[in-house]
């Protein structure tokens, strides 16, 4: 049974080319969302297309890909406090293709986590394993979710979102599958038990766990009902306006 109203995270990556075309994946996102109930639905655009965005939604949240964890002088780096005067609530931390491809390190995405969840930024953690284990999700998952938590105290984790994202799974990925509602409903209890060890049974209880690989419109309503995953990151989905659409109405509908 899922307490909260689902969360779909549109993470658009470095997509569109122009503004015009956020503008109209956006608008029709927005609409989407307005006409249905039960859904909590945020976008995350490029930066340079955050401002516009922000006036297209209404009811939509905003979100950003990434944050750097201060501000002053740190070229080409962006700061909370300049995300949230434009209206961002959440952020997406230690995404795969930025552990992987940026070589951003645990060390890095624990001080982005520690500073953001301080800053009462709504973050959306990524952790996920490389290769497809069958029957059980390796501790390669538990051990990001352990070093990307160090040092953040319980009180603080009320903003933290966990998004189980299995790298095999994401849309860019060669040969990816979706992963099945049954074992990301496995990776959920796994990822609850790997809180509660850290914290307590109850903040784990709490802690938003949402999945990401390949959500489309065809498989969002099993991840949510039988996965009991409390939301989804999209990607490529989340690119082509009528799909995202469906996307969002299913997700109300489960
Ligand atoms: P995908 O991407 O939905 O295209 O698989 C998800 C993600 O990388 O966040």
């Amino acid at each position: 049974m899922n307490f909260k109203n689902p969360l779909i995270i549109a993470n658009w990556k470095v997509n569109p080319n122009t503004l015009n075309e956020a503008i109209a994946l956006a608008k029709s996102a927005e609409q989407a969302s307005l006409k249905n109930k039960n859904i909590e639905v945020a976008i995350a655009p490029p930066f340079p297309f955050i401002t516009e965005i922000a006036s297209v939604l209404k009811k939509s949240r905003l979100a950003a890909q990434d944050c750097f964890y201060a501000g002053g002088a740190y070229t080409g780096e962006v700061s909370w406090p300049q995300l949230k005067s434009l209206g961002v609530e959440y952020v997406i931390l230690g995404h795969s293709e930025r552990r992987s491809l940026l070589q951003e390190k645990e060390e890095m995405i624990n001080k982005k986590v520690q500073a953001l969840l301080k800053l009462r930024a709504k973050v959306i953690l990524c952790v996920g394993e490389k290769k497809r284990e069958e029957g059980f999700i390796p501790e390669v998952v538990g051990e990001q979710l352990k070093s990307a938590l160090a040092g953040i105290k319980k009180q603080d984790l009320k903003n933290l979102i966990v998004a189980y994202e299995p790298i095999w799974a994401i849309s860019t990925t060669e040969n990816s599958i979706p992963d099945t509602p049954e074992s990301a409903f496995q990776s959920l209890i796994y990822l609850r038990k790997k809180i509660a060890g850290l914290y307590d049974n109850k903040t784990a209880r709490e802690v938003r766990i949402i999945y990401g690989g390949s959500v489309n419109s065809k498989n969002i309503k099993s991840f949510i009902k039988e996965g009991r995953m409390e939301g989804a990151l999209v990607g490529g989905a989340s690119l082509h306006v009528q799909e995202f659409a469906a996307v969002i109405q299913r997700a109300s509908a489960s």
